[in-house]
């Protein structure tokens, strides 16, 4: 038997905790195939039904580990592991991946892996990627995404912490919130990074919370938005469409503010500099721009991972699978889903 260094090990990943249906199969740390379905039915009601997700999970969910498995170039027989998405999420959209995972662990008689999504954000950083490089221990992560907000200092792959969280919404909320005061449809967040592009950034000023420690709030900035449009649409009915691309850059400007303050301050505290981003709101060009500036003004080393390994995908759930698989930390056949789950 070769060493456990040298043997491939072949994981099917599935993530099925929002609303994209996922399925990827890495060897090691490379990802050979990362499929992913959309589900565009939720547009049409201006953000998740859960009921509908679920749903459109069950129909997706053999064609996309099918493809999955197909696309590697490899056959079910091969696989050595099966990670899934255990939570956070949706209980219902949870359960169809969670379900499936485990009878193809019972039915090949493999070993299960269950993945928290919020570390599988930040592990993503570890996929092997040309032109990509690994972050080492210890570092920070800026895990933004529609669900979550977090500062968290990692350790090791088992090892983290989390420092600072979001009080209210999380920041891929308060982009689709104002995207929505806007009449943008959901999801509002690419939109106002796209519009803040031809705008400028500093045309409406919008106060930051002020919120202690490492900790974020976003309901506020969205209330304070809301006020700002109907008082300006009372008095110009043609404001929002005249003034779309400064208000987005305005927006942005802000919510970039507050996370870059936040990040100052977790550097001063814990005196590591490397930051990591993950998570969907992480495809933001501002955020991106921002961090990149920020390796010259503050000396920092940021990662910022590959656009795909950014929103949900099943790819990040495969790495942690990966390196538990070498760890020998599988899950049992009773693990079950959760909505919500401890760090
Ligand atoms: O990680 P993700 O795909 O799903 C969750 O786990 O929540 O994140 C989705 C969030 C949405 O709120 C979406 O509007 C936001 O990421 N997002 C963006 C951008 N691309 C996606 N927000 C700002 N700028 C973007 N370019
Ligand atoms: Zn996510």
């Amino acid at each position: 038997m070769p060493k456990m260094s040298e043997r491939k090990i072949y994981t099917l990943a599935i993530e099925s905790s929002c609303d994209d249906t996922s399925a990827a199969v890495l060897c090691n740390d490379v990802v050979l195939s990362n499929i992913v379905a959309r589900q565009a039915i939720h547009e049409e009601y201006g953000g998740v039904v859960p009921e509908l997700a679920s749903r459109a999970h069950q129909q997706n969910i053999v064609p996309v580990v099918d493809v999955a498995i197909k696309k590697a170039g490899i056959t079910k027989n091969d696989l050595n592991c099966i990670a899934f998405t255990q939570g956070p999420g949706l209980m219902g959209s949870l359960l169809v991946g969670g379900s499936f995972a485990k009878s193809m662990s019972m039915a090949l008689d493999i070993p299960l892996v269950a993945v928290n999504h919020m570390k599988a954000h930040i592990l993503a950083h570890f996929i092997d990627e040309e032109g990509f490089d690994k972050p080492t221990f210890p570092f920070l992560a800026l895990t933004i995404s529609g669900g979550h907000t977090q500062i968290v200092k990692v350790n090791s792959f088992f090892d983290l912490e989390i420092i600072g969280e979001t009080t209210d919404d999380a920041v891929g909320e308060a982009f689709d919130k104002s995207a929505k005061i806007l009449g943008l449809p959901y999801p509002g967040g690419p939109l106002i990074d796209k519009f803040a592009q031809e705008g400028n950034p500093k045309a409406f000023p919008f106060t930051k919370p002020k919120v202690d420690g490492l900790n974020f709030s976003f309901s506020g900035l969205k209330t304070q938005i809301l006020y700002f449009i109907q008082k300006n649409v009372a008095e110009n009915p043609n404001f929002i469409e005249e003034n779309k691309a400064d208000i987005c850059a305005s927006i942005q400007y802000t919510i970039i503010n507050i996370l870059m303050d936040k990040l100052k301050l977790a550097v001063a505290e814990t005196g590591i500099n490397q930051i990591a981003i993950g998570g969907g709101v992480s495809a933001n060009s501002g955020i991106r721009t921002t961090l990149k500036e920020a390796e010259k003004k503050y000396g920092w080393k940021s990662y910022i991972p590959k656009f795909e390994y950014t929103t949900d995908n099943a790819a990040m759930i495969g790495i942690v699978g990966y390196y538990n698989f070498l760890e020998e930390n599988f899950s049992q056949a009773d693990v079950t889903s959760k909505a919500r789950i401890e760090f």
